[in-house]
Formats: structure tokens, C-alpha cells, sequence
């Protein structure tokens, strides 16, 4: 869309999605043109809201996409419908950013991935750990060589309670496709491997529980079909291993624990939260000239982009989105391993 002056947009799903279109509000690059949502309450408060035209207000995903009049989607909805609204918003033309999970398989994913090939439109994750100014230092401070190699990591988000909309779609494995692991961990994930650049990974070994899950929905009389906590660990074609760790209910210290550990042959790096909150600091620990440095970082300077302003600007710039879909991909394969090997007690391959 080089020369184009704004990218009309729709929002389908105005749980977050609703963030989403008040960003697509603000950015002068993008008109918000539609929206969608099976509740139309939430429909009416937010096309009032944000002043989108009452005969552009869809009551489903589906609708807004055959309604045309767009060149992109955000698609926010549980994760079940992540793939079939991005492949029919593809086949209509149009680009796509898909919130994470990218999708509840690997088969999805990779189908979600060659269908935005075929229809030569971008397809981003919205992998949002990353667009932080912090991740961005950190980032740069990987790729400038700070660190060197890195050959191990650990990536972590624990809650000591919150499983999200008890009894609702985050639990309910037909519409989920698994607990904390593609909720939380993926974005763990997704920026330990963005600061590792990459590496293709080879196999996994997890285990996965529902203990205290199971106990509340008993307790609660809810549905609960998936894990509360997940753990494994991954391996890489280039000899690095990272351990993963993410749950939504475990007997731990702080309501919200996040860590990304990574470290390389020079040097090492953390990112984590401060005392349970959303706030977060980032050290660097280097050997140099025979001694041990820790290098912590008072403010980054360079603002990161929000990712919907990514988005947008990689459409209007003819360039792929920062988040990928084969990002989003990769992510996929380690997550449903990670569940296969659960499942099974066994190490589980991935194949390229
Ligand atoms: N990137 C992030 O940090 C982040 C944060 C929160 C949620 N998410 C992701 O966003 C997605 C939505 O999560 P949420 O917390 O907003 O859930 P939610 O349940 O609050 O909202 C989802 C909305 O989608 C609507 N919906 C369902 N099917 C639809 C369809 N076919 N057409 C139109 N609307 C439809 C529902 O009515 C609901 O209002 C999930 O995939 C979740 O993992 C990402």
C-alpha cells in the first residue's frame, strides 16, 4: 500500500480488541472503519465510543469481512476463531494482525501462514511483550553483541491466582486450546526467542497440571479442561535450551511473577517484573577486563512502537510486520509439543 495515505481498519472482538481499535482511533496512518462482536452492548458502547458508523457496527467477525470497504482486520476473539476469521480476511484481500495465540494448532498456523503467502497480504502476531522500550534495548544490546551467543534462557510468567474469566472460553479447551502455557507463556516465549534470534527449535519435554484448576472448579461448580501450570524444557538446532514456565494458579509469592533469563558466552541479561506488578527492570551482567559488571538499565531512550502502530506502518511501508507469522508459527510448534509431550511422558521432536 506504498502511497496510500491510511489503512481502513476493523476490530472483530472488543474484549482487548477494544484497546486495539482506540489505537487505530488515534493513529493518523489508520482510519477505524468497522467494528464486530457477537454482544451488542459491547458493539453500541464502543461504535458510540469511538464514533464509528451504526451501519458499520457487525454483529459477527464473519459479516464485517464480507462487508468489505477495509485493507485490514484485528482479530480479537477467543482463540478458536483466530484462524478461520484470518484466513477468510485474507482470502478477501485484506491484512491481518492476529492477537496471540496465533492459533490452537500447528496445522492452523502453518495454513494461516501460507494463505497470507498466497494472498501476498501482511500477517502479524501481536506478540506485545516486545513492543516495549525495554524490550527494544534489551534487543539491541542482543544484536550488538553485548552478550554473545546465547546458550541458555528461562522464561517465566507465574500467577499466584488468576485463570482468566473462570468457567468461561480461557478454560474450556474446545475454544482455548490449553491454559497458561498459549495464554501467558507464549509471550515469554515469543520474546526469549525474539532476543535469541530465532533459533529453530528441535524438540521438547514438558509436563503440564490442573491441580489447584481443577479444585476451584470442582469447589465452583465451573468447567475447567485445561492445564494451570506448564513446564518444559526446549532445545535448539544451535545447542541452546530454554526452560519455560507459565501458570495461572500456583503457590507462589507475588500475584504476578515475569522473568526472561538469558544468557550468552559474554554476558547475560534479566527482564522482570518488580514486585508483582506490571512494572519491570532489566539488568546486564558482563565479564570485562577480569571482572563483573551489572549494567542496569535507568531508561531507555528509544520509544518502541506500539504494535498496532506496526502494524499499520509495515503496510503502508511494504515491508513484513516485526512480529511475523512464522514467528508466530515456531511459537506454535513449541506450545502444542509441549502438551503432546505432557501427554504422552515422552520428548517430542519439531520438525522444520
Ligand atoms: N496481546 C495481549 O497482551 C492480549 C491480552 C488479552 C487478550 N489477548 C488475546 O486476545 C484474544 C481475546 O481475548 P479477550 O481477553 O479480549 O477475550 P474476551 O472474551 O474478553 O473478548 C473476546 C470478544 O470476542 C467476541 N467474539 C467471539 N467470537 C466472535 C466473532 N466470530 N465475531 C466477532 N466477535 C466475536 C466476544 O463476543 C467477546 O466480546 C485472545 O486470543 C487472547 O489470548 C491478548
Amino acid at each position: 500500500m506504498a502511497g496510500a495515505e491510511r489503512v481502513r481498519v476493523g476490530v472483530i472482538g472488543l474484549g482487548i480488541g477494544k484497546n486495539h481499535a482506540k489505537r487505530f482511533a488515534e493513529n493518523p496512518r489508520a482510519e477505524l472503519v468497522a467494528l464486530a462482536d457477537l454482544n451488542p452492548a459491547l458493539l453500541t458502547e464502543w461504535g458510540d465510543t469511538l464514533k464509528v458508523d451504526p451501519a458499520r457496527r457487525h454483529a459477527s467477525g464473519e459479516e464485517l469481512i464480507a462487508a468489505g470497504g477495509l485493507d485490514a482486520v484485528c482479530v480479537a476473539t477467543p482463540n478458536k476463531f483466530h484462524a478461520p476469521l484470518t484466513e477468510a480476511a485474507l482470502e478477501a484481500g485484506l491484512h491481518v494482525v492476529c492477537e496471540k495465540p496465533m492459533a490452537m494448532t500447528v496445522a492452523e498456523a502453518r495454513s494461516m501462514r501460507d494463505a497470507a503467502r498466497t494472498a501476498g497480504r501482511n500477517l502479524m502476531i501481536n506478540f506485545s511483550f516486545r513492543f516495549s522500550d525495554m524490550s527494544f534495548a534489551l534487543k539491541q544490546q542482543v544484536d550488538a553483541g553485548t552478550i554473545g551467543p546465547i546458550y541458555f534462557g528461562r522464561t517465566v510468567w507465574h500467577r499466584r491466582r488468576g485463570i482468566p474469566k473462570f468457567g468461561g472460553w480461557f478454560g474450556n479447551r474446545e475454544l482455548s486450546g490449553g491454559g497458561p502455557l498459549i495464554d501467558l507463556g507464549v509471550h515469554r516465549m515469543d520474546l526469549a526467542l525474539w532476543l535469541m534470534g530465532h533459533p529453530q527449535p528441535v524438540n521438547v519435554c514438558g509436563a503440564t497440571y490442573d491441580v489447584i484448576g481443577r479444585r476451584l472448579a470442582s469447589e465452583q461448580d465451573k468447567h475447567f479442561s485445561v492445564e494451570d501450570l506448564a513446564c518444559g524444557i526446549i532445545r535448539f538446532a544451535n545447542g541452546a535450551a530454554l526452560l519455560v514456565e507459565a501458570s495461572w494458579a500456583v503457590h507462589n509469592q507475588h500475584p504476578e511473577e515475569m522473568i526472561t533469563q538469558l544468557y550468552g558466552e559474554r554476558g547475560g541479561l534479566v527482564q522482570r517484573n518488580l514486585e508483582g506488578t506490571y512494572k519491570f527492570e532489566a539488568e546486564l551482567y558482563t565479564e570485562e577486563g577480569g571482572n563483573f559488571f551489572t549494567k542496569r538499565l535507568d531508561k531507555a531512550l528509544k520509544p518502541a512502537p506500539a504494535s498496532m502502530d506496526e502494524f499499520i506502518a509495515s503496510i503502508l511501508e511494504d515491508r513484513p510486520p516485526l512480529a511475523t507469522a512464522d514467528d508466530g508459527v515456531r511459537v506454535q510448534q513449541i506450545i502444542n509439543a509441549l502438551y503432546e509431550s505432557a501427554a504422552t511422558g515422552r520428548e517430542v521432536r519439531i520438525e522444520p
